[in-house]
């Protein structure tokens, strides 16, 4: 079974999910260790309660992102993993970084890529009058939310939705879609080749409803 590390910053529902599928024996891998860059994250608090190890590598710590990386990459590589697991983690990666695990770190976004990378994006759907909006999983590459998208969800803008309700609809799709693309590379079908992801022989995105 492929072994995965998640790096998070914050309140890790998507950690749950995974941890949740990794329980039902859906996940087809298995979660070594949760990193995170703040002591105060709430998905740490999750890992535990799933005896999974944690670890803090607290960016405050660091006068740059090259040590700051460095840093990182040595917890992560402590445990061998198949697989780098971004989920919230709210940090812009240096390019050394990114090169060392090309191919085996996914992200996920909540925006349909290209459009807004970055941040705030649930506020940049609604002020651009989307009618529609979602969330990509991509594998990570030097350019920044950048890299070939496996998988995309969509939902519906409403005239009353706020970036909080956007929030709460984009966070239920993510759910569903994290272990499934989680699952797709741990039985090895999923793969970035030419800069570009492939699921079996087909090219991805994969869009809609899963
Ligand atoms: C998710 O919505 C994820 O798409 C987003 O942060 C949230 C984390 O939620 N990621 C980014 O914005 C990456 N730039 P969670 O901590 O509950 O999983």
């Amino acid at each position: 079974s492929k072994k995965i590390v998640v790096l998070i910053s914050g309140s890790g529902s998507n950690l749950q999910a995974l941890i949740d599928n990794q329980l039902s024996g859906q996940l087809g891998g298995q979660i070594a260790a949760v990193i995170s860059n703040k002591q105060q994250a709430y998905g740490l608090v999750r890992a535990n309660n799933a005896n999974i190890s944690t670890h803090v590598v607290n960016h405050q710590d660091y006068s740059n992102r090259e040590d700051y990386d460095q840093a990182l990459s040595e917890v992560i590589d402590t445990y061998q993993p198949d697989l780098v697991v971004l989920a919230g983690f709210m940090r812009i990666l240096t390019a050394a970084f990114v090169q060392k695990y090309v191919g085996k770190m996914l992200n996920i976004h909540p925006s349909l890529l290209p459009k807004y990378q970055g941040l705030n994006t649930h506020q940049r759907a609604i002020d651009a009058g989307d009618k529609m909006h979602g969330v990509s999983v991509h594998f990570v590459t030097e350019e920044l939310d950048g890299g070939p998208v496996v998988c995309q969800a969509k939902i519906e803008v409403t005239d009353s939705d706020t970036a909080e309700t956007l929030a709460q609809r984009i966070h239920a799709k993510e759910h569903i879609i994290y272990p499934k693309v989680v699952r797709w590379f741990c039985q090895q079908r999923l793969k970035m080749h030419h800069n570009q992801a492939w699921l079996d022989d087909k090219v991805l995105p994969v869009t809609g409803e899963l």
